[in-house]
């Protein structure tokens, strides 16, 4: 039987940690399992900065953004040596296995401790959406709600102004926030790493949209780590007929209360990830698919092959 579980957040924060916090902790307590809180990730673990949680010490965290335990990257985690530090300090305080909620990072960390005897379930918390193994990630449907509302108020001057906006958003190597958001605000171009960047083609485009379809304005919505978006925007001032201004939306969008969706999605994985501890299940990561909460081992979700967007770019362009 279960006594004694541990609860982290570990990379980049996202909206809905702190409702899957919650849910783990009174999913737990419910069943009289005592749940420990970790600080700032792995970090925490190593350095034993854990402390015991009743169920008013996730009181009024629900509807908050960002994560009360903290979060922190360790890339010294992939080091066997830093994780038997983990490992021991889990055993000094009594805490026998570990819901982790994080991006693939922190999944590489939930499996080797795994395989060292501590069961971990991974719960995917990112706004990227890059986890393969769940439709949704928790955060992502709030920040791209965040990267809407700044894009329609992007729109409002930039059509004021005869302006085409550049406007960068995050998600890694994922183009998920940038397509989701450009179909979503009905932007004039998208670009991702699945569509690759060819800024004569972007010129091109913008010219066409200026001249023949007599545009007011434009909105080209481009994922972080393609390219530097004020230079694109100084170029497209040049050689069309819009005046080009960037905005990249940076940490921005990962905060904010998270959305309704979010948090539903948050309690129902927090709640499934202490179901699959008690079991004994352990090496697992929580997803949601076709709206229903399940689970896969963590090795076979890291290999999963990305789902293309393709048909959502096609059905973009039919709409331009
Ligand atoms: O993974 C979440 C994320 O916000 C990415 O979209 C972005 O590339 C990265 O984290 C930024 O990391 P940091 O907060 O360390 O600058």
């Amino acid at each position: 039987m279960l006594k004694r579980i541990g609860v982290l957040t570990s990379g980049g924060d996202s909206p809905g940690m702190n409702a899957a916090i919650r849910a783990v902790t009174r999913s737990a307590l419910s069943q009289g399992i005592e749940v420990v809180a970790i600080e700032d990730g792995f970090k925490g673990m190593v350095e034993g900065s854990m402390y015991l949680m009743n169920t008013r010490s996730v009181s009024d965290i629900l509807y908050r953004g960002g994560t009360i335990l903290g979060s922190a990257r360790l890339p010294e985690f992939k080091d066997i040596e830093v994780r038997k530090v983990a490992v021991a300090k889990l055993k000094e305080f009594g805490v026998e296995a570990v819901v982790v909620i994080g991006g693939d990072g922190t999944y590489r960390g939930a499996m080797a401790l795994t395989d060292m005897g501590i069961n971990c379930i991974g719960l995917p918390g990112t706004i990227d959406n890059d986890i393969v193994s769940t439709d949704y990630t928790i955060g992502f449907d709030t920040a791209l709600n965040t990267v809407i509302q700044n894009i329609d108020k992007l729109r409002d001057t930039s059509s004021s102004h005869h302006r085409c906006s550049v406007v960068e958003v995050m998600g890694n190597k994922c183009g998920d926030l940038a397509i989701y958001s450009g179909l979503s605000c009905g932007a004039e171009i998208i670009v991702t790493q699945e569509t690759g960047y060819d800024e004569q083609e972007v010129l091109a485009k913008l010219r066409e949209l200026d001249m023949n379809r007599k545009k007011k304005h434009a909105i080209v919505v481009i994922s972080e780590k393609i390219t530097d978006v004020e230079m694109l925007a100084a170029k497209i001032s040049k050689a069309t007929g819009f005046s080009g201004r960037s905005t990249v939306l940076g940490h921005i969008q990962r905060g904010g209360s998270p959305t309704a969706f979010d948090r539903v999605l948050a309690t129902r994985m927090g709640d499934y990830a202490v179901e699959l501890l008690v079991k004994g299940i352990g090496g697992h990561c929580v997803g949601m698919v076709h709206n229903e909460i399940t689970s896969f081992p963590i090795e076979e979700a890291l290999a999963m092959p990305k789902a293309s967007r393709k048909a959502l770019f096609a059905l973009h362009q039919r709409l331009i």
